[in-house]
C-alpha cells in the first residue's frame, strides 16, 4: 500500500498549512555492519517469511544484535512507509549505503564518503534524498579534528569523525543539511566538533539566507556531565577555538545579516508539544526489553534560528518490533519542517 494512503502525505500537509514547502527529515544511526556476511539483498528478499504466519513467540531473543543482512529490509520498509524527503544516516559502511540505495530505489540518490580514507573505507554519514522532491546543488565533507580538510582524527577521539554538508533546493527554496556523528569517547572532540559545525552553520545561514538544519548522533545527551556539544550548540557555553584555515574558507561576512541571538534550536523543543510523538530516548542499545539503563536521547535535529522555519511534527520511532529483531541500536528520529 502506498504510504500516502496511510499517513498524511507531505503534499497534503503542505496544503493544509497554507503556502510553503514542507520537508520530512529523518536521522538514523544504523549500527555498522559488525557481522558481515555475503548474503545478497536478493537472497534476503526471497527468504522473507510468510507475513500471515503468526509468530510462535513475541520478541524472541530481543537482546542481541543481528547481522545487517537481517536488518536492512526492515530499515528500508520503515523508511519507505514514512516517506521522508531527506534521510541522514550514521555509521553506514559502504555495503550498507549500497544496499539502501538498492532497496529504496530509483527515486533516491545519496552523497557521502567513508570517514577513514575520504573514499569508501570506514563509516559514512551519508545524506539520502528523494530526488523528485529536492534537487541537490552541491555537497562536501570535512573532518571534525584540528585539520578539517585532511583525513584526520582528533587526538583523544576513538575514531575518525566527519560532517557531510548538502545544499538542496525545493520548490524555489534553498536549504542546507549537515549530517554528523560525534565521538563516543572524547567530550573534547565533541566540543570541537560542535564548534566547527556551529561555525559552518553560521556561514551557511549568513551566505545563503536559507534554512540550515544540523542532524545526527551527538553520542552525548542534552543534559548531564558529558554534554559539551549540546551546550555549545544551544549557546549555553562558548565554542572552543577551531582551525583557522577552516574559518577563512568559511569566512562569515563582516556585514553579517545574522541576528545577534543566532542559535541552533532543538526541534524536539520547537515542535508543538501535542505533535511530539513516540519515544524520548533515541538510543537503546541491544538491551533486553525493559532494561532501560543504556537509554538516552543523543540523536538530534537542530534548525538555525535566523529564519522562521517551523517544526510541525516530531517522532522518535521504534526500532524493535514483535519479531525481536532490533533494526538498529538507535531509533529513527523524523521531523516535519515547514520552510519559510
Ligand atoms: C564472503 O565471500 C568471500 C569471497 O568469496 C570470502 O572470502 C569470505 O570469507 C566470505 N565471508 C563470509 C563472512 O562468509
Ligand atoms: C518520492 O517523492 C515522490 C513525489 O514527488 C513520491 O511520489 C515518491 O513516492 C517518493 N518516493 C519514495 C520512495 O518515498
Ligand atoms: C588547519 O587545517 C588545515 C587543513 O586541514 C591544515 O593544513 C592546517 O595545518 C591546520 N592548521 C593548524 C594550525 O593546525
Ligand atoms: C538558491 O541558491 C541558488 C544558488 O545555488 C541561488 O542562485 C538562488 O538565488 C537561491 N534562491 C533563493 C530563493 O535564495
Ligand atoms: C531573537 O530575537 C528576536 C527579536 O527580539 C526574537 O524575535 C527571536 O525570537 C529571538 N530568537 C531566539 C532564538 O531567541
Amino acid at each position: 500500500m502506498r504510504p500516502s494512503v496511510l499517513i498524511l502525505s507531505l503534499a497534503s500537509l503542505t496544503s493544509l498549512l497554507g503556502a510553503g514547502q514542507c520537508i520530512r527529515l529523518t536521522t538514523w544511526n544504523l549500527r555498522y555492519d559488525s557481522q558481515p556476511d555475503n548474503t545478497t539483498v536478493a537472497d534476503t528478499l526471497s527468504a522473507l517469511p510468510d507475513r500471515l504466519q503468526e509468530p510462535t513467540s513475541f520478541y524472541p531473543d530481543a537482546s542481541r544484535e543481528r547481522p545487517w543482512s537481517s536488518r536492512r529490509v526492515g530499515v528500508a520498509a520503515l523508511l519507505e512507509f514514512q516517506a521522508p524527503t531527506i534521510i541522514s544516516f550514521q555509521e553506514a559502511l559502504f555495503r550498507q549505503v549500497q544496499d539502501l540505495k538498492e532497496l529504496l530505489g530509483a527515486d533516491w540518490d545519496w552523497v557521502g564518503i567513508g570517514r577513514d580514507d575520504g573514499k569508501a573505507r570506514g563509516e559514512f554519514s551519508p545524506i539520502f534524498f528523494n530526488k523528485t522532491l529536492v534537487q541537490l546543488k552541491s555537497w562536501d565533507t570535512f573532518w571534525l579534528s584540528d585539520t578539517p580538510f585532511d583525513v584526520s582524527k582528533y587526538p583523544s577521539a576513538g575514531s575518525y569523525r566527519i560532517c557531510t554538508v548538502a545544499h538542496f533546493s525545493t520548490g524555489g527554496k534553498n536549504l542546507t543539511v549537515l549530517n554528523t556523528h560525534f565521538d563516543d569517547q572524547s567530550d573534547d572532540q565533541r566540543r570541537l566538533a560542535a564548534s566547527l559545525i556551529l561555525h559552518r552553520a553560521r556561514y551557511e545561514a549568513a551566505t545563503t539566507g536559507a534554512s540550515v538544519f544540523v542532524n545526527g548522533d551527538f553520542n552525548s545527551p542534552a543534559e548531564g556531565t558529558d554534554n559539551g556539544a549540546y551546550r555549545i550548540f544551544s549557546g549555553r557555553i562558548p565554542p572552543v577555538a577551531i582551525n583557522s584555515t577552516f574559518t577563512s574558507k568559511f569566512a562569515i561576512p563582516s556585514k553579517s545579516p545574522l541576528p545577534s541571538n543566532f542559535t541552533m534550536l532543538d526541534t524536539r523543543g520547537t515542535t508543538p508539544r501535542s505533535k511530539v510523538f513516540g519515544h524520548f530516548a533515541t538510543y537503546t542499545g541491544f538491551s533486553k526489553l525493559g532494561v532501560t539503563s543504556p537509554y538516552g536521547r543523543i540523536d538530534f535535529v537542530f534548525g538555525a534560528s535566523h529564519v522562521n522555519w517551523k517544526s510541525v511534527a516530531y517522532k522518535a520511532d521504534e526500532a524493535l518490533y514483535d519479531d525481536g529483531v532490533y533494526l538498529s541500536d538507535h531509533r529513527p528520529v523524523t521531523v516535519d519542517l515547514l520552510l519559510p
